[in-house]
């Protein structure tokens, strides 16, 4: 099916100049969060796209990308894999460290997070260096899944995080730019 117009969603994400950092245009998604009809429309086109692709997992990256992945795996009947910041998962975990816009850090997973050949859909709520986004979708690799996409809300091309992901042999999605 078709997906719908990203237009009022676009409408509803704010931006918070120099904050957490000088220089940092920040892309607040909150007041979409807040729109119960932007919301759903947002959960929605995840959805839409990912209805036929019999998906096992839907994998949210730590914070944002928990708000939209859970309710997405809900909806396609998939189970939800918590990608965390270090420290934060108390079983046997693979990790991964990445640069970011604003500082460095490393993701974790569980290891009994996803079989082997199974399909994950990767989601958080933004790409900028795509550090974030190459270090959770090497953990789903490694553990064996078969990554069908990387999805987001918004990306920042100029920061290049969307071509890296797809220099690095991972599909792409995002509802902006
Ligand atoms: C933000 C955002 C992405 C990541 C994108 O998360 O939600 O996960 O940065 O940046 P990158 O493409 O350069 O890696 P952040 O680490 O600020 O954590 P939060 O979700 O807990 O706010
Ligand atoms: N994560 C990394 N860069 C960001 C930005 N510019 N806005 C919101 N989240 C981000």
């Amino acid at each position: 099916p078709p997906l719908p117009d990203p237009a009022p969603l676009v409408a509803r994400i704010r931006t918070i100049p120099d904050w957490p950092k000088p220089g940092v245009l920040f892309r607040d998604i909150t007041p979409l969060l807040l729109d119960p009809q932007a919301f759903r429309l947002l959960v929605d086109t995840f959805v839409i796209r990912y209805m036929h692709e019999k998906i096992d997992r839907v994998a949210g990256i730590d914070a944002r990308g928990f708000i939209i992945g859970s309710v997405v795996a809900h909806q396609l009947n998939a189970g939800f894999i918590p990608i965390r910041k270090a420290g934060k998962l108390p079983f046997t975990t693979l990790r991964e460290r990445y640069t970011l816009e604003y500082g460095e850090a490393e993701v974790e997973i569980h290891t009994d997070a996803i079989e082997p050949g199974a399909r994950a859909l990767l989601i958080d709520d933004l790409i900028a260096t795509g550090g974030t986004m190459v270090a959770a979708a090497n953990l789903l690799t490694r553990l064996g899944a078969n990554v069908v996409e990387t999805a987001a809300i918004i990306d920042l091309p100029a920061l290049g995080g969307s071509a890296r992901l797809r220099e690095a042999g991972f599909s792409v999605f995002t509802l902006c730019s």
